[in-house]
């Protein structure tokens, strides 16, 4: 086995809050590139195709210039004529030359996106099962979503303004100051005071979009919260409450809002006085330039045809720069989660586990879902091949962690889980999780048919005689019969439109049908009914032989009839033995089975 450090669980993990990582926007979009490689050759293409949208806008005023002063002024028609089809020409050569550079942007783009979103995805399925108990399935559905959503804006908008609008930008200062120093410096007397402004805005502005985009979340987490418990809210009729605090979400959401209008409300205009005052400027020394005979008529014309070509850039990346921002800290969420190392990876020397006997020896296994709370202490537990074991114990006494560790969902923190003499660690997950079923309190299902879920574990050809046969092994058959499209009856969204115990049975069917060598059961004959669970009982009868199972469970009867039963508390192994050597041992054991029954009797005596 390779050597290794400590389980997983002990390294902090800074990014699994990941608002706190902060580094330069160029060292994340670095990060972007290898995202565009496969689009090399359109990416260069749409940036060629911008230069030519950039171009055909500069012209215009030069051309009326041209037009001026040498055509109009020195009576030349053929000039004239020539600056106009030049004007024409560069309309349309700009018309089409933007249709396909915002063509080309968004295709490159979109496919970026969904290429990061992929890679996005796969990641997440390589994450082990402690991220995801960790991280809210919510965060990592907003990852997936509005923080794609958010760099989309970047990448297909964004970067198309920022070149287009930069590069005009600079083209027309550098034209203007061709024509004439004087006049150019002139116009850009007010361009501090737009700095300034501008630089006020940004910071306020990003501010308020920190806070807008803090309050959807707001309306979103309480939205998702009520809609998924729609069960609970309406059952204590708490919708007015509800109703309330999704208003005020919404309230203050609206009033994030309000606020990046009125900030945009300022500066817009502000911008078009700022714009008046450069007009005004360039009339009034233009003129006299022109009068002084300092410059042409021509020139002063291209100057106010260019001024507008100045603050439109400026206004254009200003706007810009809120994208930008949102866009930047999505990106480092996003990177966040795809930096994240899976703990729980094969080691380069794994090998596959072979046909699994089913032995499994747990020697000296401590493990804390934090290093500094441990839930296992020191444990050792030996289960023969075929032989089923039930785990008993009050609630929080670490059963289901056992069974996570037996699964290897986690490492251990010290010590050995091994199946076969293999230790889990030096084996490949998937050659693991092939010959194990788990079946847990509730068994998920997926939205799609009966038939998809019953064969989710299978691997191979798997014939549909299979899954009845299996369905029918736990006792399915009614279940199947009351199913007009049988084996295609589509299943909604967690198997809603099936009732709590039939949607174990399912889960149970599923797992005999991946026919596993090794079955962990973590309670999950709990939540149906006492007649289903007699009827799964009398399956599993058929369902245990030949398997090692280790069983979770409250239940007496299932527990009576496995082979050991081991008493965790706290972590540890306090009594183990069968049904009739625990019971004349009197102990802890003895202790829970008497509650039991004093329960059971309890309640059948109520009920009857
Ligand atoms: N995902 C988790 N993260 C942190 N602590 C956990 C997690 N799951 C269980 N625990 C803690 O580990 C202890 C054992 O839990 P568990 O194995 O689920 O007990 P049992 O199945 O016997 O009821 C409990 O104290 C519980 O709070
Ligand atoms: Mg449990």
């Amino acid at each position: 086995m390779s050597s290794r450090g400590p389980g997983g669980m002990l390294r902090p993990r800074p990014e699994d809050d990941m608002e706190e990582v902060r580094r330069p926007p160029d060292r994340k979009l670095r990060k972007l590139l290898p995202y565009f490689a496969p689009y090399k050759g359109r990416a260069i293409l749409t940036v060629l195709l911008m230069l030519v949208v950039t171009a055909t806008g500069l012209a215009g005023p030069a051309l009326a210039q041209v037009a001026i002063d040498h055509g109009i002024r020195a009576g030349d028609e053929g000039t004239v004529l020539l600056a106009v089809i030049l004007f024409v020409g560069a309309g349309l050569v700009g018309l089409v030359a933007g249709y396909w550079q915002s063509y080309m942007s968004s295709w490159v783009g979109e496919r970026v996106l969904l290429d990061l979103r992929t890679a996005l995805f796969r990641h997440m399925m390589r994450l082990e099962l402690g991220y995801h108990e960790r991280v809210p399935t919510g965060r990592s559905v907003s990852r997936l979503t509005s923080d794609i959503e958010a760099l989309d804006s970047l990448v297909t908008e964004g970067a198309t303004s920022l070149i287009i609008n930069g590069l005009t930008f600079v083209g027309v200062v550098v034209i203007l100051f061709a024509y004439d120093w004087q006049l150019a410096a002139m116009a850009f007397a007010i361009f501090p005071l737009l700095a300034l402004g501008t630089g006020a805005f940004r910071v306020t502005s990003a501010r308020a979009y920190r806070r807008t985009r803090e309050k959807v979340a707001d309306v979103l987490s309480v939205l998702q919260e009520t809609l998924s418990g729609m069960k609970v809210v309406q059952g204590y009729g708490r919708q007015e409450p509800a109703r309330q605090s999704f208003r005020r979400a919404n309230d203050e959401y609206r009033e994030a809002n309000m606020a990046t209008i009125r900030l945009s409300g300022l500066y817009f205009p502000g911008i078009e006085l700022l714009s008046g005052v450069g007009l005004l400027l360039i009339l009034w020394f233009g003129s006299n330039r022109v009068l002084d005979g300092e410059i042409s008529i021509g020139v002063m014309v291209a100057f106010i045809g260019y001024l507008s070509s100045f603050f439109d850039p400026i206004q254009q990346l200003s706007q810009l720069y809120s994208t930008f921002q949102s866009a930047m800290a999505a990106l480092e969420k996003i990177l966040g989660v795809l930096e994240t190392e899976p703990t729980l990876t094969d080691a380069p020397d794994a090998v596959d586990l072979p046909q699994m006997r089913g032995e499994i020896t747990l020697t000296g296994v401590s493990f804390g879902y934090r290093p500094d709370r441990p839930v296992i202490h020191e444990l050792d537990l030996h289960i023969a091949a075929g032989e089923s074991v039930a785990l008993v114990g009050a609630t929080g006494a670490g059963k289901s962690t056992l069974a996570k560790l037996i699964a290897r969902f986690y490492d251990p923190q010290s010590g050995v889980v091994a199946i076969d003499g293999h230790d889990l660690r030096a084996v490949t997950q998937s050659s693991l999780r092939a010959q194990l079923a788990i079946v847990p309190q509730e068994g998920h299902l997926f939205a799609g048919t009966l038939r998809d879920n019953l064969a989710f574990g299978c691997t191979g050809e798997v014939t549909d005689q299979r899954l009845v046969d299996a369905l029918e092994a736990v006792g399915g058959e009614d279940l199947l019969a009351g199913l007009p499209e049988g084996l295609d009856t589509p299943i909604t969204e967690r198997g809603s439109g099936l009732s709590a115990g039939q949607r174990q049975l399912v889960a149970f069917a599923r797992a005999l049908a991946a026919d596993p060598r090794l079955l962990i059961l973590d309670e999950a004959t709990s939540s149906v009914d006492v007649r289903t669970e007699q009827r799964i009982e009398q399956a599993m009868e058929a369902l245990l032989p030949g398997r090692t199972s280790v069983l979770i469970a409250h239940r007496l009867s299932t527990i009576r009839k496995s082979d050991r039963i081991v008493v965790l508390e706290q972590g540890r192994i306090v009594e183990q033995g069968s049904h009739d050597v625990l019971m004349e041992l009197g102990g802890r054991y003895a202790g829970l089975y008497g509650d039991w029954e004093k329960a059971t009797t309890g309640w059948a005596t109520e009920t009857a």
